[in-house]
């Protein structure tokens, strides 16, 4: 059986991550936006949840067109987030309390507003030219090309030029040329300020489609919206990746995370391999598109939910990093509704299937990711207006249904399961105006069911999500089983029981989920006795159930049992 070795252990397998997505956390001075001094009033509160990383959305001066992902300046912040020293502040104070941070890179794009791109659209001349992807109007239409925003295509002409500019996501960020050695040099230098303040890694935005074919070939139709083999993961990418670790991570011990889009489970040791040295960690989208309609991500397709699919996208992830690199556990992000409206049951059993889905988060392998306002168990907010909506990706589509004569009423009731929004409405402090979140109007409007779900009174509560949330952080900081044990998934085509074992030396554990609103039972296998376990957690108050060999679970239960 696997055991636990000095190299392989490190700090951020260990780590606990908290999303935080600063517009929707707390506003200090209420104009109704997030900002670093409502992160820092909020200090003891991440303290007492027990994380010790937090991951911090893009702060980077940005018109918002895409919400701080379109930067117009890397290396200073966004006036409405607040000014250098309040980050010098918040960092410190996040390092006080033993957290530490990573930040948000922005690599494939920047903001149209960004002095680079400026200059560059200026004139075929300019020596920014290059910094970007130009195609002279002169050699007629350039070949079609996909952009997550606007189904015109990822290609805008810009008169001024006669010459068209690259996006693969909205008009206002133009993608960088990553083949030009300054723009790869200017980027590092960024990196490095922001590790030379103290901050411990990156997420890094999008990476993979930094490199592209820059021939541009033309693309079958059928492929058209593959990112996968035509979009990200180009000629160069690793080259890039490596170069960035020489040049950057090497020279620090820091945490990095890349968000993979279009990775195949065969590709990600290619990127997280030690000896590879590119990056430690990445995450998938694999079950994020899980209930989607393959064709159209911007539809929920609720046929296709099978709890054994998901255990097979979960496991297939496991078991890529079973000896080498090292993956992440989450549910949800500032890009995906909310986890409990996605993946539990938000009405009637919020408050048991949110604790099971932290069973689940915290008990797999790969450092786990919270996001913010799930551990009071937020749900979606399901907007009844395009009026409400603040996202380009929500707005543009709508737009473009609108200009082709579609059913827009369908598209409204599926963005209700599906839109970014859902997550990214402002924390619910407490009962207050607003939720606690500001005095004033808010950016985005806050979810009316504040008055029932908020922090206020989830610290009244000792049966709340939130308290369960840090009973269950706490235990998998105590035993190393949970972090460094191997996986092994039980009972695979139950379609409504989760469970699997983690075992490192001769401790074992047994977790398992009874993912649904009825009671089920689960029958364990003859390779070891649950009649003398001892319970690490369970989410019901209840003794468990336990009978020789059978364990009775009630809606939405989550059981974790030491195995003697
Ligand atoms: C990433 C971000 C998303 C953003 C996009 C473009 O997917 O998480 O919010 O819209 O990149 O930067
Ligand atoms: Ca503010």
């Amino acid at each position: 059986m696997h055991s636990i070795n000095k190299e392989n252990k490190q700090w951020w397998k260990e780590a606990i991550v908290y999303q935080i997505y600063p517009r929707s956390f707390k506003d200090s001075n209420n104009d109704g936006i997030g900002d670093i001094k409502g992160i820092i009033s909020k200090l003891d509160y991440l303290e007492k949840l027990g994380i010790n990383v937090v991951w911090l959305n893009p702060i980077f001066c940005s018109p918002n067109d895409d919400m701080g992902y379109d930067v117009s300046d890397y290396k200073n912040i966004m006036p409405e987030m607040g000014s250098m020293q309040d980050f010098e502040e918040l960092l410190k104070g996040l390092h006080k309390r033993g957290i530490k941070l990573i930040a948000d890179l922005v690599l494939n794009h920047t903001s149209d507003e960004h002095e680079w791109f400026k200059q560059s659209r200026s004139s075929r001349n300019n020596i920014y030219r290059n910094y970007y992807h130009w195609w002279p109007a002169e050699k007629g239409t350039p070949p079609k090309r996909f952009s997550f925003f606007h189904e015109e295509g990822a290609w805008t002409y810009d008169a001024l030029t006669n010459s068209y500019y690259l996006h693969y996501f909205s008009r206002k960020q133009p993608d960088l040329n990553w083949e030009n050695i300054v723009v790869r040099k200017e980027m590092y230098s960024m990196m490095r300020f922001w590790l030379d303040k103290g901050v411990d890694g990156f997420r890094l935005d999008a990476f993979t489609f930094i490199s592209k074919d820059i021939n541009y070939p033309n693309i079958p139709k059928e492929y058209e919206h593959d990112c996968l083999s035509y979009y990200a993961s180009g000629p160069h990418l690793h080259n890039y990746i490596q170069e960035m670790n020489v040049e950057v991570f090497s020279k620090y011990d820091i945490m990095t995370v890349g968000e993979a889009s279009g990775i195949a489970p065969e590709q990600a040791l290619l990127f997280t391999a030690t000896e590879r040295k590119e990056l430690q960690t990445l995450y998938h989208f694999d079950h994020a598109n899980w209930g989607r309609d393959k064709n159209n991500l911007y539809y929920p397709d609720t046929s296709n939910r099978k709890l054994s699919d998901l255990k097979k996208i979960f496991t297939k992830w496991n078991d890529v990093f079973k000896t080498d690199g090292w993956g992440t556990a989450y549910f949800t992000t500032h890009d995906q509704s909310r986890m409990v409206s996605r993946f539990g049951n938000d009405t009637v059993f919020r408050n048991e299937s949110s604790k099971l889905l932290f069973t689940f988060l915290l008990s797999m392998r790969g450092t786990p990711y919270i996001y913010q306002g799930d551990e009071i168990g937020m749900t979606n907010i399901r907007f009844n207006t395009i009026e409400d909506y603040r996202d380009i990706h929500t707005i543009n589509y709508y737009k473009h249904l609108v200009a082709n004569g579609k059913n827009t009423q369908a598209f409204i009731d599926a963005q209700k399961e599906v839109s970014r929004e859902n997550s990214r409405t402002p924390v619910q402090w407490n009962n207050n105006i607003n939720a606690g979140f500001t005095n004033t109007t808010p950016w985005l409007k806050v979810n009316d069911n504040y008055n029932k779900i908020n922090v206020a009174l989830a610290e009244d509560d000792a049966d709340s999500i939130l308290y369960y949330v840090r009973k269950m952080i706490a235990l998998r900081k105590l035993l190393p089983v949970f972090v460094y044990g191997d996986y092994e998934l039980l009972a695979e085509d139950d379609e409504k029981i989760f469970a699997f074992t983690r075992s490192i030396d001769d401790e074992k554990i047994l977790i398992v989920l009874n993912f649904c609103n009825e009671s089920n039972v689960f029958i364990s296998s003859s390779s070891f006795n649950i009649s003398n376990a001892t319970t690490l957690i369970n989410n019901y108050n209840t003794k468990p159930n336990i009978t020789d060999k059978q364990l009775c679970l009630q809606p939405w239960q989550a059981i974790i049992l030491k195995l003697n």
